[in-house]
């Protein structure tokens, strides 16, 4: 059996239309999904959208729509979203199908089941754009109103019949379980912040709504509606067919490999979604990722502040593989970024079309005039051919481990690296002055085009629309792509053809150039 990666992001609330914030999130998803379908793990990954709760029912109001029509029409742009990125996601939830209802209702009965839900009534502040309930201290006065502290969205106090979940009594457990798993709350300069909250004392949770009526109900008092993040946190289970547990999708992929959130949703995560899962006698994630924020000026992108950028704009204007290689080397993983068309431009130019680009077409364009447009044979590997095309083989576990750490600097620095220094070998072999040493031309021709295989497989995760143009050379198809054969100097078959190559990458015309 092989083994198994279950990768999710955040399922996205359809209030407004995606910006580059929810691409960025799905984008790096779909690179670690990517990297490991070709390292062989079989795959399960998960997006969607969360349409329960008042921060929805008030913006289909606004629009004067039915709530599920304007969910039906929002969802579909953030599905559509998914497609237009080239995601390889294996399921897209809706909190609105019957499916998840049947899944939250479950897992309710067992928290109620195991005592760990009882009727009270609630008092405080909530914000209904973060969906989140704020103690007196993490609110303040704002200009003209009241508002969370960190999010600076609007609160609104509340005073109402609720269910609670008995959050406090997992205070210790959790604190348990981050220092017996170190990297469940990922990157380590996120932790300590959720671990001081936790220390600051875990109050129960409000976890049910009278006052509205768009969400699942409350099994058995259908006058409450379940709490929206007790609803969506439970899609990530309700993908796997919970509440049965001897189902194979549930047993293969439970729990998650990693939740990849960005830092605005951490605690609901890091601490709400663990509690609920130990009071379900459930296990728990292995690791919850909470990258930084795409910004706009100095703030947060967000549907909210109308700060947004779109990422259908950019990728009409240059391409989809060109954003997502810059979102994923340029935003560096785990801090907030700036999105500047300058510097994607300056990825387009030199990274992909003369790094990358330029490379294969002229190793295929020389080997067509030179070794019959073949894959040469008669080599002898020197040295420094083996040392170049080794790069791969001794490192390739190491790439392993760095994927695990979410190091994508790491693997980005590997690729740039090994670009420059092959473009580099095939300048310095100088394969045009050994016309009359058939063996050598062969062999630096065989090597660099080894290499473009070696260099287009790492790079298959990031832009893998391009990669498949490149592989194309080789007659090498998607499903070709294996990782481990990055060991292997003697992949190809001798003597096979080369196919044209179309242009990679379309440098753009810089105005200061
Ligand atoms: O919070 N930069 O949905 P949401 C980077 N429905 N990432 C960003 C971003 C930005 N400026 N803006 C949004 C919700 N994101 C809940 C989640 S999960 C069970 C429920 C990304 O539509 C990032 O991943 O507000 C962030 O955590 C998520 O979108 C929030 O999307
Ligand atoms: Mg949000």
């Amino acid at each position: 059996m092989n083994k198994s990666f279950y990768i999710t992001t955040p399922i996205y609330y359809p209030s407004a239309k995606p910006h580059m914030g929810h691409a960025y999130s799905s984008i790096i998803a779909d690179f670690f999904a990517r990297f490991k379908i070709i390292d062989g793990f079989d795959v399960h990954f998960l997006t969607g959208t969360d349409e329960h709760g008042l921060k929805i029912q008030r913006a289909a109001e606004k629009r004067g729509l039915d709530t599920l029509k304007f969910c039906d029409e929002i969802s579909e742009t953030f599905r559509n979203l998914s497609k237009t990125l080239n995601l390889s996601n294996t399921d897209f939830i809706r909190t609105t199908e019957n499916r998840h209802k049947l899944s939250v209702q479950n897992l309710w009965k067992q928290l109620l089941k195991n005592d760990d839900i009882y009727l009270s009534k609630y008092s405080g502040w909530y914000s209904v754009s973060d969906e989140a309930f704020y103690s007196e201290d993490e609110v303040e006065e704002f200009e003209d109103s009241k508002r969370a502290i960190n999010s600076k969205s609007p609160v609104e106090w509340l005073d109402e019949e609720s269910y609670f979940f008995r959050l406090s009594k997992w205070e210790k457990p959790l604190l348990e379980y981050y220092e017996k798993n170190p990297s469940f709350i990922s990157p380590q300069s996120r932790k300590n912040e959720v671990i001081s909250f936790v220390k600051s004392g875990l109050k129960d949770l409000s976890v049910s709504r009278k006052s509205f009526s768009w969400g699942i109900p409350v099994p058995d008092d259908k006058e409450h509606v379940i709490y929206v993040w007790l609803d969506a946190l439970t899609n990530y289970i309700s993908s796997l067919n919970y509440p049965d547990t001897q189902d194979n999708m549930f047993k293969k992929f439970w729990p998650a490999s990693i939740h990849l959130i960005g830092k605005d949703i951490l605690r609901f995560h890091a601490i709400y979604w663990p509690a609920f899962l130990m009071a379900a006698n459930l296990p728990l994630p292995n690791k919850v990722y909470g990258h930084g924020w795409i910004l706009s000026g100095e703030e947060k992108m967000s549907k909210s502040k109308g700060n947004i950028l779109d990422p259908i704009e950019i990728i009409n204007k240059y391409g989809l593989d060109p954003l997502r290689y810059y979102l994923i080397k340029e935003v560096s993983f785990g801090n907030d970024g700036n999105i500047s068309q300058e510097r994607l431009e300056d990825c387009i130019n030199s990274d992909l079309a003369n790094n990358f680009g330029n490379l294969c077409q002229r190793v295929t364009a020389f080997a067509k005039k030179n070794c019959d447009g073949k894959i040469p044979d008669k080599i002898e590997f020197k040295e420094e051919d083996l040392k170049i095309l080794d790069r791969f083989k001794n490192n390739l576990d190491l790439i392993r481990t760095k994927i695990d750490e979410q190091d994508i600097n790491f693997y980005i620095d590997f690729i740039v690296n090994s670009l420059f220094e092959t473009n580099k070998y095939f300048n310095d072999q100088e394969p045009w002055k050994k016309k009359d040493d058939s063996v050598r031309l062969n062999t630096i021709v065989y090597t660099t085009l080894e290499i473009v295989r070696k260099i287009s497989y790492m790079l298959y995760p990031i832009i893998p629309e391009s990669v498949l143009k490149a592989l194309n050379i080789f007659n090498i198809k998607e499903k070709d792509i294996i990782f481990s054969t990055l060991e292997n100097h003697n992949y190809f078959k001798a003597n096979l053809s080369l196919k044209n190559i179309d242009i990679l990458f379309k440098k753009v015309e810089k105005k200061n150039d």
